[in-house]
Parts: C-alpha cells; sequence; structure tokens
C-alpha cells in the first residue's frame, strides 16, 4: 500500500501510523520495529530516570533502525525534569519530537530553528489552536477512549477530530479508540492526516519491558473493563479496572489530595503491575483492549491493518453507488 500525506511527506516516513508515547513501555526495541515497518516509532523520554538514559535508548532505537523515529516528552508529570533530556534529544539530532501534560511552549522556543518537527499532544479545539499559534508543525488530537493521560473535557475522537481538522490549518493526527484497520480508515475519513496508536501497540512481541500478565489482560479485557483515575487531580487518565484502581477512586472520593494519592499514582505502582504482573498496582490502557485478540509482532500487525483498511474500503465503495 502507497500512502501520501502531510503527515508522511513532512516527517519522510511511509505509512501514517505512529506509535504514541508510552510510558515505562515505549523504548528502543517497540520504537525501531514500528519504524522499521514504516510507521514512527517513538522512544517515551521521561519515564526514563537521567537524560544520559534517553542518550543510550535512542543509541539503542539507531542500532536497530536506519527509518525515522521520534522522542516523546510528556512535561506534565516531570516539570523539574525535561530540560536536559530535551537537550539530549537535541545533541542527538533527533529531528522530530512529540510535546504532551502542559504548556509546550518552553519547548517548542528550546528546539526552535533547529529544524525540528513537532508534534503536540492536545485535547480540545482550543488548545490544538493554541499549539498552532506556538508554532507546532502537527497536533495529535487525543480522544477520550485512549489509553493513558486524557483531556479534561470527556470528548470522543468522532467528535474531536472533524472539530479541531476544521479549526487548524496544520496537519492533525487521531489519537484514542483506534486499534485496527477500520478505525484507521475511519480517522482518516474524519480529515486526520494520520493516527497515533498506544494500547495495541503493547500487545506485541516487540514492547518487550510489558508482562506477558499485562499483554495478556489486554486480550482478556474489552471495552467495558477500564476506569479513568486521578480525575479529582486534574490529571485524568485510563487504565485497566483492577481492585487497586478501585482503591484510588475511593480514595479520590474520600481524601482527593495529592498527599494521599502519591503512593497509588507513582510510576513505581505502575510499574508493578505493567513489569510485574502483580495486582497491587495499576496498568494504563485504552478503551480499545476490545479489538485486542493477539500478541503479534509489530510487522504483522502493521499488514494486518493495511488488510483490514483494504476490506473497509471495499465494503463502503460497496455501499455508495
Ligand atoms: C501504557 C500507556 C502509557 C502512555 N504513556 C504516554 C506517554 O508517556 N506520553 C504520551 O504522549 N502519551 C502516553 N500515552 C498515550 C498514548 O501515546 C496514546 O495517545 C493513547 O494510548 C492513544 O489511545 P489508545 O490507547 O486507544 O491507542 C500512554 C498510553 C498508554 C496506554
Amino acid at each position: 500500500m502507497q500512502w501520501r500525506t502531510r503527515v508522511t511527506e513532512l516527517l519522510g516516513i511511509e505509512k501514517p501510523i505512529i506509535q504514541g508515547g508510552l510510558a515505562h513501555l515505549g523504548y528502543a526495541s517497540l520504537a525501531a520495529a514500528v519504524s522499521n515497518a514504516g510507521g514512527l516509532g517513538q522512544v517515551t523520554a521521561l519515564s526514563l530516570d537521567t537524560a544520559e538514559d534517553l542518550r543510550s535508548e535512542i543509541h539503542k532505537t539507531r542500532a536497530l533502525t536506519d527509518n525515522p523515529f521520534a522522542v516523546n516528552f510528556a512535561i506534565g508529570r516531570y516539570k523539574e525534569k525535561y530540560e536536559p533530556f530535551v537537550q539530549v534529544a537535541i545533541e542527538e539530532g533527533i529531528n522530530i519530537i512529540s510535546i504532551t501534560g502542559g504548556n509546550p511552549a518552553p519547548v517548542l522556543e528550546m528546539v526552535k530553528g533547529r529544524g525540528i518537527k513537532t508534534l503536540v499532544l492536545v485535547a480540545s479545539v482550543a488548545l490544538a489552536q493554541k499549539a498552532e499559534a506556538k508554532g507546532a508543525d502537527i497536533v495529535v488530537v487525543v480522544g477520550q477512549e485512549g489509553g493513558g493521560h486524557l483531556g479534561l473535557d470527556d470528548i470522543g475522537t468522532q467528535v474531536l477530530v472533524p472539530r479541531v481538522v476544521d479549526s487548524v490549518k496544520i496537519p492533525v493526527v487521531a489519537s484514542g479508540g483506534i486499534a485496527d484497520g477500520r478505525g484507521i480508515l475511519s480517522a482518516l475519513a474524519l480529515g486526520a492526516d494520520a493516527v497515533e496508536i498506544g494500547t495495541r501497540f503493547i500487545a506485541t512481541e516487540e514492547c518487550v519491558d510489558a508482562s506477558d500478565y499485562y499483554k495478556q489482560s489486554l486480550i482478556n479485557h474489552t471495552e467495558m473493563d477500564t476506569v479513568v483515575i486521578k480525575r479529582s487531580l486534574r490529571g485524568p487518565a485510563r487504565v485497566i479496572n483492577n481492585d487497586f484502581a478501585q482503591e484510588i477512586l475511593a480514595i479520590e472520593k474520600q481524601t482527593p489530595t495529592y498527599e494521599a494519592l502519591r503512593d497509588y499514582i507513582s510510576g513505581e505502582t505502575n510499574k508493578r503491575y505493567i513489569y510485574d504482573g502483580t495486582e497491587q498496582g495499576f496498568g494504563y490502557a485504552g478503551q480499545s483492549m476490545g479489538l485486542i485478540h493477539e500478541v503479534l509482532p509489530v510487522q504483522t500487525l502493521m499488514d494486518q491493518f493495511e488488510k483490514d483498511i483494504n476490506n473497509a474500503r471495499k465494503r463502503v465503495s460497496s455501499l455508495i453507488k
């Protein structure tokens, strides 16, 4: 399948399919596999401990692929930490970055004039327009069915994508709830120039950091099995529903303070679920779990996307005369 969209042109990639930043999971093995399959893989910078760890992850990724890949910065949770990481990305000659979770302006300023393409994640029309005004090259629109951190307004991908497409001039990437070829085709029909996929890429062989327990959970659970935690902290995030997530929700009801929640929502408790495969923690996942039925190699998954896109195209054509 030969693709040509504003995003494939701008980023120099073959297919308009981007692996979303994945805290504690989106590292060299997965990023390189997605880029080798013609999409855009992303190394997730700020769940690494130090900026030098990022440098080494970039070197590992380069050893595994010659294709473009990006570095993702979820700055919201790491306000005091991100600067040296961005500096390393600049020094290493990274030419695509994505920014999420806070005001992107300082990072956009740091990379300005260096020929680095910037993707900014947003979850509203107003924030998309702001990102465009601040110089973002692309906006990634994250609908509320997505896994991980979400916008504050609970707007789904199906409405948010065309709203943003109609409100900005820069290309739009659709994210949230997309896990197969049908979803990809529908996002393009809504006016997006690419898609970003998070949860589906965790259930792949190359997502080597995710425990088998976590991957099987993505298969065994459905679209009914997520809850949104941390609303009380104005940082809503979609996770797999388990007793631990329910405990978090109970604390949020009774004592909605960061101090009361800190030990429950930390990176360490996240890692207990996703690395160690225990129920004494939580795992981020989107409603798209309902569409995940097996762990696949990334290349096979990307081939499957194209087969499904073709089938969906034929189906749509057969319906319209
Ligand atoms: C486990 C997990 C971790 C995530 N971590 C990040 C992150 O560090 N940075 C980021 O930009 N987005 C992060 N996201 C959001 C994804 O990049 C993407 O926007 C989202 O997963 C899209 O929805 P989907 O899960 O339905 O595909 C994360 C999502 C998940 C499921």
